[in-house]
């Protein structure tokens, strides 16, 4: 349909369609339940039925025969015939499930998540989705909060460009039949939530939410991302979801955003508790007013908006450019001409889990473990009888907490992988006592398992729902009496190799110099038992790099690798003074470092070489470095380029990442890595929150990972 059209349509429609536009409620509000379950939900909503068959869309749209039952019904009921729009949570993946999104992060390969976002679009298209509300691109730098999970990390540069992977392998050019609109969330500031506690209070300064936590919105926003979902939190005194400034001034007027605002769950109404607005009315007229075009799941919009437009409260512009807003994307989506899309059970049951969708569910797997320690024991030998012990021995719950349409039943897990890779015969399983609780019944079991075994694997975690929305943890450690048993199988003395399953960075501070060898497999997803088989048995170098800090302890949070310097920092030769900013009884650093990772192969890096050290503005400085794989096994390196502002008007971090390049290289083999550096890569927001560069002296950092580097310097002038 023509965009005039939508116009001429706009203008057919009643205040109470328009306003059913911006109402979206679950599918069960839809459904053809017998108990009348259809108005079991209206009635908490004090909504009647017409508003039903008037509403914009559906959250939670998971199989082609519903979708097509529930917008074959709706049409018949619309008098203008305009479709639903049918949206869900396929998060990373819908049936095939790959990694959680913080594991993905760990792959450092746009490519890889953004083919990931195109299967999943494909399976979701088939099934009937019309929208994902993907990518969770929030900055985190505290992993007690659990949404963790969700997101690629601690860095803006990296959140960027996993943001536009994403967008661009749900969305493509939304013209393709698997197309699928994606929705960037949430907007904004949520993963700063203080103390790491969910659904907390947001309140920074808007420099630092500047540079660091809305470049990755932005960049969604730039890739073309169809949809913005408002967080629940606070920023800077005003809900998101009230919040102008965010989303009039910041995502439309100065990011251009054209598309679609959808409240997060419940958000409007939440207006009210959080004590901005007395009423649902006035929740009402504070989020239309802010921009909010589809209220999610609350009844605020259709029990308020029209009489705040007839006692001209508010301006019916505002309703007509929120109804046109969803009314586009039903365009753009095709629904007018076939509101059905590409729904067809029988060619999503072929796609789901096909074997080309758990290939590339297995690569993303074992490309996002990350190798945290390992005393030569990895990887083991094929002909090495194996005891896996501990809860994730053959635990199907590895999906993670947002895999909402996969089924854990279909996820191959830890005990099947190895058996596939190994045989049947040389794998026992003990389960050792279950993630959280304190039983040690099972531990004689275990321990006589280790003794019996030439290797042992410890398959250990949190559950996934100790993570994930509403799953924050003020205690980081592994759950129950996992590390009691993880210390008596290390006094066994086998080579023992501990493999971690959970949804955010864990303190392991009291265990880890015991454990020879430390995998970090986060929630794997379908292909789970394959992938960690491949790394543990060597048929793949791992190759993840942390994209998150592992804190040494849950009391040094938040913990991240672009911190400031401070006036008095803690360096190499101040051993001994008191007065420093450190703590008298941890170390400052992490454990584990953004951008670490352990290979089976060891890589050195020459000096850098740079083309000048002068560099005006309208110039670049390329510097190039050498890597050698100076071990016995073939891998993928990450080469990160890290850049410092030595003075500026403000302080700026000790290092940021300003780019990395990924190079295989078999052993002994030797490439030049090169960098061109622009002056763009030295801008920064200054206290006036004006992005610019400063001239001066920066230090440039290459090397594999946030601390192992090599340096030089050059001048800006
Ligand atoms: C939830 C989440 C959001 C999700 C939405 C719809 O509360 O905060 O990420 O997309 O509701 O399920």
């Amino acid at each position: 349909m023509k965009n005039m059209d939508l116009n001429n349509l706009l203008s057919q429609m009643t205040i109470d369609e328009k306003i059913g536009q911006l109402v979206q409620f679950v599918r069960a509000f839809y459904s053809d339940d017998k108990n009348g379950e259809i108005t079991g939900p209206l009635n908490e909503l004090n909504i009647t039925e017409d508003v039903i068959w008037n509403s914009g869309s559906v959250l939670g749209s998971d199989n082609a025969e519903d979708m097509i039952e529930i917008q074959k019904r709706y049409l018949e009921k619309n008098r203008l015939k305009i479709p639903l729009l049918f949206m869900a949570d396929v998060i990373h993946g819908f049936r095939t499930v790959f990694p959680i999104p913080l594991a993905i992060g760990c792959t450092w390969d746009m490519e890889l998540a953004k083919k990931s976002a195109e299967i999943a679009a494909k399976e979701a298209a088939l099934s009937g989705t019309n929208v994902t509300f993907s990518p969770m691109v929030d900055l985190v730098r505290d992993p007690r909060w659990g949404r963790v999970i969700e997101t690629t990390g601690e860095d803006p540069y990296l959140n960027g460009l996993f943001a536009t992977a994403f967008v661009q392998g749900y969305q493509g050019n939304m013209t393709d039949e698997y197309n699928i609109a994606a929705c960037v969330k949430h907007f904004a500031g949520y993963g700063a939530s203080e103390a790491g506690r969910e659904y907390n209070t947001v309140d920074m300064s808007e420099r630092n939410l500047r540079e660091n936590y809305l470049p990755s919105y932005k960049a969604a926003v730039d890739a073309g991302v169809e949809l913005v979902m408002t967080s629940f939190n606070t920023v800077n005194g005003i809900p998101s979801t009230g919040n102008s400034y965010l989303m009039r001034d910041i995502l439309r007027k100065e990011w251009g955003f054209k598309g679609i605002v959808i409240s997060d769950w419940a958000a409007v109404q939440e207006l009210i508790p959080h004590g901005v607005a007395k009423d649902g009315k006035e929740a009402a007229k504070k989020a239309i007013e802010a921009g909010v075009d589809i209220e999610m799941m609350t009844s605020n919009y259709v029990n308020n908006l029209r009489e705040l437009i007839e006692k001209e409260k508010i301006k019916m512009e505002l309703l007509d450019e929120a109804a046109l807003r969803i009314l586009e994307l039903k365009n753009k989506l095709g629904l007018f001409e076939n509101p059905y899309r590409t729904a067809n059970a029988q060619k999503a049951e072929e796609a789901y889990l096909c074997k080309e969708h758990r290939e590339i569910a297995r690569e993303v797997a074992y490309k996002s473990f990350v190798l945290l320690k390992n005393n030569n024991i990895l990887p083991f030998s094929k002909e090495k009888n194996v005891a896996i012990i501990g809860p994730f021995a053959k635990n199907n719950r590895i999906l993670g907490p947002w895999s909402v349409q996969g089924k854990e039943e279909e996820a191959v897990n830890f005990l099947e992988g190895i058996q596939n890779k190994i045989g049947r015969e040389k794998v026992v399983t003990v389960e050792g006592g279950g993630i959280n609780c304190e039983d040690k019944s099972n531990f004689a079991e275990a321990i006589e398992a280790a003794q019996k075994a030439d290797v042992v694997i410890l398959a250990l975690g949190e559950d996934q729902d100790m993570s994930g929305e509403a799953g924050s943890r003020a205690y980081i450690t592994l759950p129950g009496v996992q590390e009691e048993l993880a210390k008596e199988i290390f006094k066994i003395g086998k080579p023992t190799a501990v493999v971690l399953f959970n949804g955010r960075p864990l303190e392991m501070t009291s265990w880890y110099k015991e454990a020879p060898a430390i995998l970090e497999a986060w929630f794997p997803g379908s292909e789970t038992g394959n992938a960690l088989a491949d790394v543990l048995f060597g048929d793949v170098n791992p190759s993840g790099r942390l994209t998150m800090s592992i804190p040494y302890t849950v009391g040094q949070i938040p913990v991240y690798y672009n911190c400031y310097n401070t006036g008095r920092p803690k360096n190499e030769g101040t051993e001994g003074n008191r007065f420093l900013s450190q703590y008298i009884d941890i170390p400052n650093e992490p454990l584990y470092h953004f951008g670490y990772g352990l290979s089976y192969t060891e890589y050195s890096y020459g000096d850098i070489d740079l083309n000048k050290t002068v560099m005006k503005y309208n110039e670049k400085i390329t510097a190039k470095i050498k890597v050698k794989n100076i071990g016995k096994m073939a891998g993928i390196e990450t080469v990160q380029l890290y850049i410092r502002d030595i003075t500026a008007s403000t302080v700026r971090p000790i290092k940021e990442l300003k780019g990395f390049k990924k190079i295989y290289l078999e052993p002994n083999e030797e490439k030049q890595v090169t960098f061109e550096i622009g002056e763009d890569m030295l801008k920064f927001y200054n206290s006036e929150c004006n992005y610019l560069s400063e001239k001066g002296k920066f230090e440039i950092m290459i090397g594999h990972d946030c601390k192992n580097v090599k340096g030089a310097e050059f001048e800006l002038i």
